[in-house]
Protein backbone atom coordinates (compact mmCIF):
# COMPACT_ATOMS: atom_id res chain seq x y z
CA UNK A 1 0.00 0.00 0.00
CA UNK A 2 1.86 3.49 -1.38
CA UNK A 3 1.42 5.94 1.93
CA UNK A 4 -1.03 8.67 1.45
CA UNK A 5 0.26 12.39 1.21
CA UNK A 6 -0.64 15.13 3.64
CA UNK A 7 -1.79 18.44 2.38
CA UNK A 8 -1.89 21.25 4.42
CA UNK A 9 -3.76 24.23 3.84
CA UNK A 10 -2.79 27.33 6.27
CA UNK A 11 -3.64 31.49 6.69
CA UNK A 12 -5.06 33.75 8.44
CA UNK A 13 -9.07 33.64 9.49
CA UNK A 14 -10.77 34.32 6.18
CA UNK A 15 -8.39 33.84 4.16
CA UNK A 16 -10.46 31.31 2.18
CA UNK A 17 -8.64 27.80 4.11
CA UNK A 18 -12.20 25.97 4.41
CA UNK A 19 -13.63 27.64 1.07
CA UNK A 20 -10.33 26.10 -0.42
CA UNK A 21 -10.37 22.93 1.21
CA UNK A 22 -13.76 21.95 0.14
CA UNK A 23 -12.93 22.69 -3.72
CA UNK A 24 -10.00 20.71 -3.70
CA UNK A 25 -11.56 17.64 -1.64
CA UNK A 26 -14.27 17.54 -4.30
CA UNK A 27 -12.28 17.65 -7.11
CA UNK A 28 -9.90 14.83 -5.75
CA UNK A 29 -13.13 13.15 -5.19
CA UNK A 30 -14.38 13.18 -8.41
CA UNK A 31 -11.30 12.01 -9.71
CA UNK A 32 -11.39 8.73 -7.43
CA UNK A 33 -8.91 9.84 -4.59
CA UNK A 34 -9.36 8.53 -1.68
CA UNK A 35 -9.86 12.08 0.46
CA UNK A 36 -9.87 12.08 4.84
CA UNK A 37 -10.68 15.96 5.35
CA UNK A 38 -9.69 17.37 9.38
CA UNK A 39 -9.05 20.39 10.76
CA UNK A 40 -6.87 21.93 13.69
CA UNK A 41 -7.45 22.38 16.51
CA UNK A 42 -9.57 19.36 16.54
CA UNK A 43 -10.41 16.60 14.17
CA UNK A 44 -10.84 13.89 17.10
CA UNK A 45 -13.22 14.10 19.57
CA UNK A 46 -10.35 15.01 22.45
CA UNK A 47 -9.30 17.69 20.14
CA UNK A 48 -12.55 19.48 19.25
CA UNK A 49 -13.07 19.89 23.15
CA UNK A 50 -10.08 21.20 23.64
CA UNK A 51 -10.91 23.72 20.44
CA UNK A 52 -14.05 24.74 22.61
CA UNK A 53 -11.74 25.58 25.24
CA UNK A 54 -9.30 27.59 22.94
CA UNK A 55 -11.71 29.33 20.58
CA UNK A 56 -14.33 29.99 23.13
CA UNK A 57 -14.45 33.61 23.87
CA UNK A 58 -15.00 32.90 27.45
CA UNK A 59 -11.12 31.60 27.56
CA UNK A 60 -9.99 35.22 27.18
CA UNK A 61 -7.68 34.60 30.26
CA UNK A 62 -5.94 32.39 28.67
CA UNK A 63 -1.98 32.79 29.39
CA UNK A 64 0.26 32.42 25.80
CA UNK A 65 2.01 29.38 27.33
CA UNK A 66 -0.97 27.60 28.48
CA UNK A 67 -2.46 27.96 24.65
CA UNK A 68 0.57 27.11 22.81
CA UNK A 69 0.33 23.77 25.21
CA UNK A 70 -3.30 23.10 24.07
CA UNK A 71 -3.00 23.43 20.77
CA UNK A 72 -0.02 20.95 20.93
CA UNK A 73 -1.91 18.52 22.87
CA UNK A 74 -5.03 18.92 20.20
CA UNK A 75 -2.12 17.88 17.18
CA UNK A 76 -0.83 15.06 19.25
CA UNK A 77 -4.33 13.35 19.65
CA UNK A 78 -4.68 14.26 15.71
CA UNK A 79 -1.74 12.66 14.63
CA UNK A 80 -2.29 9.52 16.40
CA UNK A 81 -6.05 8.97 15.76
CA UNK A 82 -6.14 10.24 12.53
CA UNK A 83 -3.70 11.79 10.42
CA UNK A 84 -1.04 8.98 11.06
CA UNK A 85 -3.36 6.01 10.46
CA UNK A 86 -4.85 7.45 7.25
CA UNK A 87 -1.20 8.32 5.87
CA UNK A 88 -0.64 4.19 6.47
CA UNK A 89 -3.89 3.05 4.84
CA UNK A 90 -3.04 5.24 1.69
CA UNK A 91 -5.72 8.18 2.36
CA UNK A 92 -4.58 12.20 1.18
CA UNK A 93 -5.34 13.94 3.87
CA UNK A 94 -6.52 17.58 3.30
CA UNK A 95 -6.01 19.19 6.75
CA UNK A 96 -7.49 23.16 7.75
CA UNK A 97 -4.21 24.46 9.77
CA UNK A 98 -1.14 22.41 11.02
CA UNK A 99 1.92 23.54 13.11
CA UNK A 100 2.40 26.39 11.16
CA UNK A 101 -0.70 27.74 12.46
CA UNK A 102 0.83 27.40 16.10
CA UNK A 103 4.12 29.12 14.62
CA UNK A 104 2.18 31.90 13.11
CA UNK A 105 0.40 32.29 16.06
CA UNK A 106 1.90 31.73 19.00
CA UNK A 107 4.82 32.90 17.84
CA UNK A 108 4.74 35.65 15.54
CA UNK A 109 1.32 36.86 17.00
CA UNK A 110 2.16 36.41 20.48
CA UNK A 111 5.37 36.81 20.31
CA UNK A 112 6.51 32.99 22.35
CA UNK A 113 9.68 32.06 20.84
CA UNK A 114 9.69 29.82 17.70
CA UNK A 115 12.46 27.29 18.84
CA UNK A 116 10.16 26.65 21.94
CA UNK A 117 7.24 26.67 20.28
CA UNK A 118 8.83 24.06 17.70
CA UNK A 119 10.23 21.86 21.02
CA UNK A 120 6.74 21.73 22.87
CA UNK A 121 5.27 20.28 19.47
CA UNK A 122 8.25 17.64 19.11
CA UNK A 123 6.10 15.39 20.77
CA UNK A 124 2.66 16.00 18.66
CA UNK A 125 3.52 15.60 15.55
CA UNK A 126 6.18 13.06 16.26
CA UNK A 127 8.42 14.84 13.32
CA UNK A 128 5.33 14.32 10.90
CA UNK A 129 5.82 16.96 8.35
CA UNK A 130 3.66 17.82 5.81
CA UNK A 131 4.08 16.83 1.78
CA UNK A 132 2.59 20.24 1.14
CA UNK A 133 1.69 23.25 2.59
CA UNK A 134 -0.61 25.84 0.70
CA UNK A 135 0.01 29.11 2.69
CA UNK A 136 -3.37 31.38 1.21
CA UNK A 137 -1.75 35.00 1.08
CA UNK A 138 -4.11 37.90 2.40
CA UNK A 139 -4.55 40.67 3.83
CA UNK A 140 -5.70 40.70 7.31
CA UNK A 141 -8.32 43.67 7.20
CA UNK A 142 -9.68 41.99 4.91
CA UNK A 143 -9.99 38.34 6.33
CA UNK A 144 -12.04 40.31 9.07
CA UNK A 145 -14.14 41.92 7.13
CA UNK A 146 -14.93 38.52 4.54
CA UNK A 147 -15.89 36.75 8.51
CA UNK A 148 -18.35 39.86 9.64
CA UNK A 149 -19.89 39.45 5.83
CA UNK A 150 -19.99 35.54 6.47
CA UNK A 151 -22.57 36.61 9.37
CA UNK A 152 -20.55 34.12 11.90
CA UNK A 153 -19.84 35.61 14.96
CA UNK A 154 -16.06 36.26 15.49
CA UNK A 155 -13.97 33.10 18.21
CA UNK A 156 -11.79 34.23 20.94
CA UNK A 157 -8.51 34.43 18.22
CA UNK A 158 -10.56 36.06 15.47
CA UNK A 159 -11.21 38.89 18.30
CA UNK A 160 -7.65 39.73 18.72
CA UNK A 161 -6.70 43.04 16.88
CA UNK A 162 -6.01 43.83 13.38
CA UNK A 163 -1.89 44.47 14.49
CA UNK A 164 -2.05 40.94 15.64
CA UNK A 165 -3.84 39.49 12.73
CA UNK A 166 -1.21 41.03 10.49
CA UNK A 167 1.75 39.94 12.33
CA UNK A 168 0.34 35.91 11.37
CA UNK A 169 0.00 36.82 7.92
CA UNK A 170 3.67 38.17 7.57
CA UNK A 171 4.93 35.23 9.85
CA UNK A 172 3.50 32.26 7.24
CA UNK A 173 5.30 34.36 4.71
CA UNK A 174 8.41 33.65 6.67
CA UNK A 175 7.96 30.32 7.68
CA UNK A 176 7.07 29.42 3.82
CA UNK A 177 10.68 31.44 2.82
CA UNK A 178 12.31 29.07 4.90
CA UNK A 179 11.84 25.81 3.09
CA UNK A 180 10.16 27.25 -0.02
CA UNK A 181 10.03 23.85 -1.85
CA UNK A 182 7.41 22.31 0.97
CA UNK A 183 5.66 25.42 0.56
CA UNK A 184 3.14 26.86 -2.39
CA UNK A 185 2.27 30.72 -1.48
CA UNK A 186 -0.81 31.34 -3.33
CA UNK A 187 -2.64 34.83 -3.67
CA UNK A 188 -5.99 34.88 -1.92
CA UNK A 189 -7.45 37.94 -2.39
CA UNK A 190 -9.56 36.79 -5.76
CA UNK A 191 -12.39 34.91 -6.56
CA UNK A 192 -12.35 31.37 -4.97
CA UNK A 193 -12.51 29.51 -8.52
CA UNK A 194 -9.46 31.36 -9.86
CA UNK A 195 -7.47 30.51 -6.12
CA UNK A 196 -8.57 27.57 -6.47
CA UNK A 197 -6.61 26.42 -9.86
CA UNK A 198 -3.48 27.77 -8.45
CA UNK A 199 -4.68 25.38 -5.24
CA UNK A 200 -5.24 22.34 -7.59
CA UNK A 201 -2.00 23.17 -9.77
CA UNK A 202 0.08 22.61 -6.10
CA UNK A 203 -1.74 19.55 -5.15
CA UNK A 204 -1.20 17.67 -8.56
CA UNK A 205 2.70 18.38 -7.60
CA UNK A 206 2.56 16.32 -5.24
CA UNK A 207 -0.19 13.91 -6.17
CA UNK A 208 1.15 13.09 -9.51
CA UNK A 209 1.68 9.73 -8.84
CA UNK A 210 -1.35 8.70 -7.49
CA UNK A 211 -3.74 10.78 -9.66
CA UNK A 212 -1.88 8.93 -12.84
CA UNK A 213 -2.26 5.67 -11.04
CA UNK A 214 -6.18 6.09 -10.57
CA UNK A 215 -6.41 8.05 -14.02
CA UNK A 216 -4.96 4.43 -15.55
CA UNK A 217 -2.67 6.90 -18.06
N1 LIG B 1 -11.94 34.05 -2.79
C1 LIG B 1 -12.96 34.51 -2.05
N2 LIG B 1 -13.55 35.66 -2.36
C2 LIG B 1 -14.56 36.15 -1.61
N3 LIG B 1 -15.05 35.57 -0.50
C3 LIG B 1 -14.49 34.40 -0.12
C4 LIG B 1 -13.41 33.82 -0.87
N4 LIG B 1 -13.04 32.66 -0.25
C5 LIG B 1 -13.84 32.54 0.82
N5 LIG B 1 -14.72 33.58 0.91
C6 LIG B 1 -15.73 33.82 1.96
O1 LIG B 1 -15.03 34.40 3.04
C7 LIG B 1 -15.46 33.83 4.27
C8 LIG B 1 -14.26 33.16 4.95
O2 LIG B 1 -13.83 32.05 4.15
P1 LIG B 1 -13.35 30.70 4.81
O3 LIG B 1 -13.12 29.73 3.70
O4 LIG B 1 -14.26 30.29 5.91
O5 LIG B 1 -11.93 31.19 5.42
P2 LIG B 1 -11.03 30.56 6.56
O6 LIG B 1 -11.41 29.11 6.65
O7 LIG B 1 -9.63 30.78 6.07
O8 LIG B 1 -11.31 31.36 7.81
C9 LIG B 1 -16.57 32.86 3.95
O9 LIG B 1 -17.79 33.53 4.12
C10 LIG B 1 -16.33 32.53 2.48
O10 LIG B 1 -17.51 32.18 1.81
MG1 LIG C 1 -12.05 28.00 8.24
Amino acid sequence: MMRGKFIVIEGIDGSGKTTQLQLLGDKLKARGVPVLHTREPGGTRVGETIREILLSPASSDLVPRAEALLYAAARAQHVAQVIRPALAAGQIVLCDRFLDSSLAYQGFGRGIDINLLERINEPATGGLVPDLTIVLKFCAEDGLDRINKSGRSFDRIERETRAFHAKVGDGYLVLAGRDPGRYSVIDANRPAEQVHQDVMTAAEGVLNEILTADSGA
